[in-house]
């Protein structure tokens, strides 16, 4: 079977059939996986069935993993993978309800590192029979999409970065090893050269010189005006999926509409990133 690529919709995303990462992958598939990548950011390798020694090695081909600060969900004979189980990897919302692993919100991953992910992959091991979608945004599509002016406001603002205070799988060691980061709000991708807004709201204790509830405001009416159908896909999980985006140019929300104790089970393993700029 010969490695295809699909369009996933109009600005971004890129279905892959025809390889399996367990046996590896050719120099030339090698290379047209990561051109296809940089161009469409989102990208769904079909029908794989990956033991994690496998998934750890097969992902190489996009880079190389990096040490997650999920400290408790950390596979112990690979701890590269963090394995994201509703029925254990979980957190409380304000009202005190059990809610599974994923932020509702919109964000890029682990912005409170020096070196944050440049990209995430996530492995469906066992899924709901119903919800549980992932969402991804193209932050390329809306920081173009705004006016000029617009845009050179936002190209001077640094967000600081923290970890959240009630993450109950992080544990105090990692917690103490990670003080607050300064990242640019808008990042300039290393590869092509496009900017995209670059954020985590649940990370983002404010912009500098900003208070945290005038960054609040700022951050909520953009997002708000940017996040539209348009640049947006909202990814329906098969078993055998493995999806890879990059954290530099998107966005991505967790669909939490499943029942945490039915079990959904996806492997996640994070890749090496830079220092934003
Ligand atoms: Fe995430």
């Amino acid at each position: 079977m010969a490695l295809e690529l699909r369009k996933m919709s109009g600005t971004f995303g890129v279905e892959v059939t025809g390889i399996d990462l367990a046996k590896g992958v050719s120099a030339n598939e090698a290379s047209l996986l990561q051109a296809a990548l940089r161009d469409r950011l989102v990208m769904v390798i079909k029908n794989q069935n990956l033991s994690p020694k496998q998934y750890v090695d097969g992902i190489k081909v996009f880079g190389d993993p990096m040490h997650q600060h999920l400290a408790k969900l950390l596979m112990d004979e690979h701890p590269e993978i963090a394995v994201l189980d509703s029925r254990v990897a979980n957190s409380k919302s304000a009202d005190g309800k059990i809610m599974p692993i994923g932020s509702k919100d919109w964000h890029t991953d682990h912005t409170n590192h020096a070196k944050p992910p440049k990209m995430t992959v996530l492995y469906a091991v066992k899924l709901p029979k119903e919800g549980g979608d992932t969402g991804f945004a193209n932050m390329q599509a809306a920081f173009s999409g705004l006016e000029e002016v617009e845009q050179s406001h936002l190209l001077s603002l640094k967000t600081v970065n923290v970890l959240e205070q009630n993450l109950s799988y992080v544990d105090d060691k990692t917690r103490q090893s990670l003080p607050p980061q300064k990242h640019p709000f808008i990042r300039t991708h290393p590869e092509t050269g496009k900017k995209a807004i670059y954020v985590h709201p649940g990370k983002l204790a404010h912009f500098e010189g900003m208070s945290p509830s005038e960054s609040k405001a700022l951050l909520n009416s953009l997002l708000d005006r940017v996040l539209k159908p348009d640049i947006t896909y909202r990814h329906k999980w098969s078993m055998g999926d493995l999806v890879i985006w990059d954290n530099r140019a998107t966005l991505h929300v967790a669909h939490t509409d499943y029942d945490p104790s039915e079990g959904r089970i996806l492997h996640r393993i994070c890749l090496e990133g830079d220092v934003p700029a």
